[in-house]
């Protein structure tokens, strides 16, 4: 058997590994092709992703870089088809939502080749964001559907998706985090950037609802009088970086630093008070962790996140961060269970699938 395995961006890299290292044990004699598309390609974005998580290095990088969504997508599906060519093989296993994976998914399913996509059926219902237009693609194009939770099996049915290829089989970030946990436990970033263990509140904004327009200002006001109650700890993605050049960010206990490595990332996730996030997969980190997460944006993809009781969906209104500190006094005690097959093998069970 012949697996090429297409990837882009940082989220990508962690739900990946764990399918890769599934595959490569159910068939050791197949070939595992891994494609870069370099969407993603800052070190703090991309190569620290694949020493830490220990995913062999690329087979081929497609070094598409930045651009438009159309230029983005055009310039995966123009420097992949040769790579499928000259690879020939017999499945694409695509994960998430990002350009990369629309582009990846529509080249391989052009060429009549067989398409897995890992993470499928998770809806917004909004279609101004990007990645709800490239989901909606990658489901319907995809041959084999893994599904991390219920919902996504209503969504998926919606849309006329027949049962054979849907798979529910469990969430394979969450097989990293756990393959990952005693070295994150042990990693120690909250007290290298001298903030209390269970003390502070961890930030991360990128979508672009949020960080391209006038919004961001008002969020950073909001941050530095939340940073009056408790530490805050902010890794700027590149695209937030380059739009606070534009606004006033030096504020006392605003700690900004670069985006982290993933194990320092969920060293300093798994020692926080609270989480505020745009981000999808950390609201998913954050509720098998157990940890509060508020979630700036007026609609999820995750509900299950929600239903879970540990993710607060704040709305787009920046002011509403101001409610994390009464929110937090009102905690359930219990830390809830996680989702059914949250558990760090969703990964074999692709693989059984896959295999039988
Ligand atoms: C992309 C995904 C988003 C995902 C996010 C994870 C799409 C449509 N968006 O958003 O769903 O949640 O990745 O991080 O696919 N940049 C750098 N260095 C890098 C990468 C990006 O400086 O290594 C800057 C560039 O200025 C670029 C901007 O960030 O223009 C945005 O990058 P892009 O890949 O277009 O989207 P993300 O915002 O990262």
């Amino acid at each position: 058997m012949r697996i090429v395995y297409v990837v882009g961006t940082r989220p990508n890299f962690v739900k990946t590994a764990p399918v890769i290292a599934a595959l490569r044990e159910r068939l050791p004699g197949g070939r595992h092709a891994l494609v870069h598309t370099g969407q993603h390609y800052d070190r703090a974005m991309s190569a620290i992703f694949v020493e830490e998580l220990g995913v062999p290095a690329p087979d081929h990088m497609l070094e598409v870089g930045s651009g438009s969504h159309a230029q983005q997508t055009a310039r995966v599906m123009e420097r992949l088809e040769p790579v499928l060519a000259e690879e020939r093989p017999d499945l694409v296993i695509v994960p998430g939502d990002v350009n990369s994976t629309l582009a990846a998914a529509l080249t391989a399913a052009k060429l009549r080749i067989p398409v897995a996509h890992v993470e499928s059926g998770l809806r917004s219902f909004d279609r101004t964001m990007p990645e709800e237009l490239n989901r909606i693609v990658a489901d319907q194009l995809s041959d084999h559907l893994f599904l991390h939770c219920q919902d996504a099996a209503d969504n998926l049915r919606a849309e006329g998706v027949a049962e054979e290829r849907m798979h529910f089989v469990g969430n394979t970030m969450i097989d990293t985090l756990v393959a990952l946990e005693e070295r994150f436990r042990a990693a120690g970033a909250a007290t290298r950037l001298g903030v209390e263990p269970g003390a502070c509140a961890l930030v991360t904004l990128h979508r672009p609802a949020l960080v391209d327009g006038p919004l961001l200002a008002e969020t950073v006001v909001q941050l530095a009088a939340l940073a009056r109650e408790m530490p805050v700890v902010f890794p700027v993605h590149p695209r937030t970086r380059k739009m606070m050049e534009t606004v006033e960010s030096d504020h006392p206990g605003l700690l900004l630093c670069e985006p982290l490595g993933y194990l320092d990332f969920l060293s300093l996730l798994a020692d926080a008070g609270a989480v505020l996030t745009d981000s999808g997969g950390i609201q998913e980190e954050t509720t098998y962790l157990g940890i509060p997460c508020f979630t700036l944006r007026d609609n999820t993809e995750r509900p299950i996140t929600i239903t879970a009781g540990t993710n607060t969906l704040l709305g787009l209104d920046p002011t509403a961060i101001a409610q994390i500190p009464s929110a937090l006094t009102k905690r359930p005690a219990k830390r809830p269970d996680p989702p059914p097959l949250w558990d760090g093998h969703a990964s074999e069970r692709i693989a059984d699938v896959l295999t039988s």
